[in-house]
């Protein structure tokens, strides 16, 4: 894999490579000291963000390190980005200083398409999250978190609810799931649903009570309001009474049925704290899975057929 632009581009041999690669990643790190592997050891991984992160900059700077390469933490604010510094001559100035893969998010969607087909650098390029695009690597550790807890995605139900128009997180999701073969229920309110979203592969529906005694596993989407107008913003209230997974609702789904958020949550108005706190929520888990799975797509987009092959084959033996 050269770049890790979109889910779109990912085959279903692809994304089974990444997620059993992830698997062995887990198996390799996890107990009670951590290992780190030589798999990167010489490699510089630039973390490029131009809007905020908690999750998915932590994740890709802990799974850069735990395979041994060294990591750059770029944001923009408090960077020469402020003084009016164009993407070009940032990425330019990173590239400068031998970035190997380039992790980028970007609140204009198309931003990482933008340098990986530029020509301005000679990196790998990850998508990190781009507008209301794609967040690829979010996709693969929730596809990862779903087969562990409800196994293999073939014909299994899957129900995404929210805020689907503004949802990177959705469009990627949609998209991986189609093609592991499982069954996507989009619920969403008319408001907040993409033009086109009918030629997407699925169902839809406005009635999320309806979809539930059905699923395998609920994800539920943040309402994104830094991305809205103002006039435009649902009230709470209304929404969380229409769209909001509660107790009552949750007593709808299977006994084996999974609770999923990406995070960041608004508790109390897509979903409540009870149910975002309950036993079947994964939403921690999926945010510790998400180191194994960049730690997969690292390994198998930087430590490539070079020098470092033998490091690198070593280390997941
Ligand atoms: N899920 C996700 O992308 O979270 P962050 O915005 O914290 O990275």
């Amino acid at each position: 894999i050269r770049h890790l632009l979109s889910t779109a581009d990912l085959s279903r041999t692809d994304a089974n490579l990444i997620l059993d690669t992830a698997e062995e990643m887990a198996r390799l790190t996890s107990g009670r000291s951590v290992k780190k592997l030589p798999a990167l050891r010489g490699r510089t991984v630039v973390n490029l963000f131009f809007e905020d992160s908690t999750r998915t900059r932590t994740s890709f700077e802990l799974a850069a390190k735990r395979l041994s390469a060294d990591v750059v933490n770029f944001s923009a604010k408090g960077s020469s980005v402020s003084k009016g510094e164009s993407l070009k001559d940032t990425a330019l100035t990173l590239a400068a200083m031998g970035a190997d893969g380039v992790v980028v998010r970007h609140s204009s969607s198309g931003a990482p398409y933008r340098l990986a087909t530029s020509g301005w650098i000679d990196a790998h390029v990850l998508n990190a999250g781009d507008g209301t695009h794609e967040h690829p690597t979010q996709a693969l550790l929730d596809a990862f978190t779903m087969r562990r807890h409800i196994g293999d995605l073939e014909g299994r139900r899957i129900v995404i609810v929210g805020d689907v128009l503004h949802s990177r997180v959705a469009r990627s999701n949609v998209s991986l799931l189609a093609t592991l073969g499982a069954e996507v229920i989009l619920v969403a309110p008319p408001t907040l649903l993409p033009v086109g979203v009918e030629q997407w592969p699925g169902e839809m529906s406005y009635d999320l009570d309806s979809v539930l005694p059905d699923a395998d596993a609920v994800m539920m989407l943040r309402v994104q309001r830094e991305r809205m107008n103002a006039a435009f913003f649902p009230s709470a209230r209304e929404y969380s009474r229409r769209y909001g997974l509660d107790a009552r609702r949750f007593g709808l789904m299977p006994d084996s049925a999974i609770v999923m958020h990406p995070g960041p949550m608004n508790r109390g108005m897509e979903i409540t704290a009870d149910v975002a706190d309950d036993a079947r929520s994964v939403i921690v888990e999926q945010v510790s899975n998400g180191v194994h799975v960049r730690m997969a797509v690292l390994y198998l987009m930087l430590a490539g057929a070079d020098e470092n092959s033998a490091d690198a084959q070593e280390a997941v033996a």
